[in-house]
């Protein structure tokens, strides 16, 4: 979202100053051009020149100092694509609800149409004073993107709502909410399932099989990314992603009975778990002890096929897409399991390379559809690989 983006980072007094400089190099890393605006009292906490050296970039303070040929606020106004204002003050956020401009940092935003994401972080008390609560409205109702605070210590030494999110989180956010602006999933539910499920022996002991989960948590992210609900319903607690809701399981019964539930009044579902086609016929109620023998024989008895079962329930509006993880006849076994399954769309990859199997970033997919030719997706990062499928995914209906 931000590579190759101008970015302006302004920053205002609050004792949470100190992390937009994580801020401004998390940007950069992610391939933006990034400029910071200060206000005055913004360096009573942090310097100027810390922000400058890390930017890269003089750092806008005063709208009268310097670059005499130019009206400065009007040319970084412009040059700007994304303005974010971290951490936000009560005196900024009110300034900017009411249009006042006196100072280098608010006359900026105010001249410009770039795309704005702002994060408060004050103390509680001012936080859910009815001004700033009213001022907040305001900026949500003009188009600003506000990245709540979240609840935790503040400098006042109690723990309470007010405190700004970790960098990294409101650059998360703000990715996935300014995409998801023009997405065409806003108002969809995806329910996707993640990771391998576990067939329990006993108290102690499971059968599993190498998912990581990551192609499920990518295909999360880039369905939120186009504005959907996504419910994600998976064995493996990964890193959370802005607007997904993760519903954590274990095995495949208990993974059938939630996303069976969640598909109800959804609008696609995505089986990208590796499910586990069989668990023990028994569970035994204490831990199995060596046996005489030295040997052990399980039964097996067979799981239910969620996709399947989903496949032959949806309605006309609903989409099903299935995931076929293959070590041979890749093409050949996913277009058996297209159409076994009644699914609409079906991914075959091939796990048998390292490269794009189960536990890289990486993967290199091929996508079936029923009457149409097999579209392969060079290897690529599973972000990536995720995105083109819910594009794809877009288009069937
Ligand atoms: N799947 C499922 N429930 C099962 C087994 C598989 O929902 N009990 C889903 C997987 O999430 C995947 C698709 O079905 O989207 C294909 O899974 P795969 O393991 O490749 O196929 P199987 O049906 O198990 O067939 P086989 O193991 O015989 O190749």
């Amino acid at each position: 979202m931000f590579k190759g983006k101008n970015v302006l980072v302004m920053v205002t007094g609050s004792i949470a100053a100190y992390k937009a400089t994580t801020l401004v190099r998390l940007l950069i890393k992610s391939g933006a051009q990034v400029r910071v605006g200060m206000t005055t009292s913004a360096q009573e906490f942090i310097t100027s020149k810390t922000l400058s050296i890390l930017s890269g970039q003089d750092v806008l303070t005063d709208l009268f100092i310097g670059h005499t040929s130019q009206v400065i606020h009007i040319e970084w106004a412009r040059w700007a694509d994304v303005i974010f204002v971290v951490p936000a003050t009560a005196n900024i956020i009110g300034k900017i609800a009411n249009g006042i401009a006196d100072d280098a940092v608010s006359a900026t935003i105010i001249a410009s149409s770039a795309d704005k994401v702002i994060a408060p972080a004050m103390n509680d008390v001012m936080f859910h004073n009815p001004a700033v609560e009213r001022n907040l409205e305001i900026l949500k109702q003009d188009g600003w993107l506000v990245v709540e605070p979240v609840v935790g210590y503040l400098a006042e030494g109690y723990e309470a709502s007010g405190r700004l999110p970790e960098p990294i989180d409101i650059l998360q956010q703000a990715d996935i909410r300014l995409r998801a602006k023009k997405g065409q999933l806003i108002g969809k539910k995806v329910v996707i399932t993640a990771g391998g499920t576990k067939e329990a022996l006993d108290p102690v002991r499971y059968l599993t099989n190498r998912s990581s989960g990551k192609m499920g948590y990518a295909l999360a992210r880039a369905a939120v990314e186009k504005g959907a609900e996504v419910k994600l319903v998976t064995t493996i607690d990964r890193e959370n992603i802005f607007g997904v809701e993760k519903i954590i399981v274990s095995s495949t019964q208990e993974m059938f009975d939630v996303a069976t539930h969640e598909f109800t009044d959804a609008d696609i579902f995505i089986g990208a778990a590796a499910v586990s086609d069989f668990k023990p016929a028994k569970l035994a109620e204490h831990k199995i002890k060596k046996q005489a023998d030295g040997g052990l024989q399980l039964t097996l008895v067979q799981n239910p096929d969620i996709l399947k079962t989903i496949g032959f329930s949806k309605k006309d509006h609903q989409i099903v897409v299935g995931f076929a993880a293959e070590t041979k006849e890749v093409i050949a076994y996913g277009t058996d399991k297209l159409v076994k399954k009644h699914a609409d769309m079906l991914i075959t990859n091939d796990v048998s390379n390292s490269d794009t199997g189960f536990s890289s970033d990486d993967n290199a997919v091929t996508i079936l559809v029923p009457d149409q030719l097999p579209e392969a997706l060079p290897k690529t990062t599973k972000i990536e690989i995720a995105r083109a499928i819910i594009t794809r995914i877009i288009t069937l209906k």
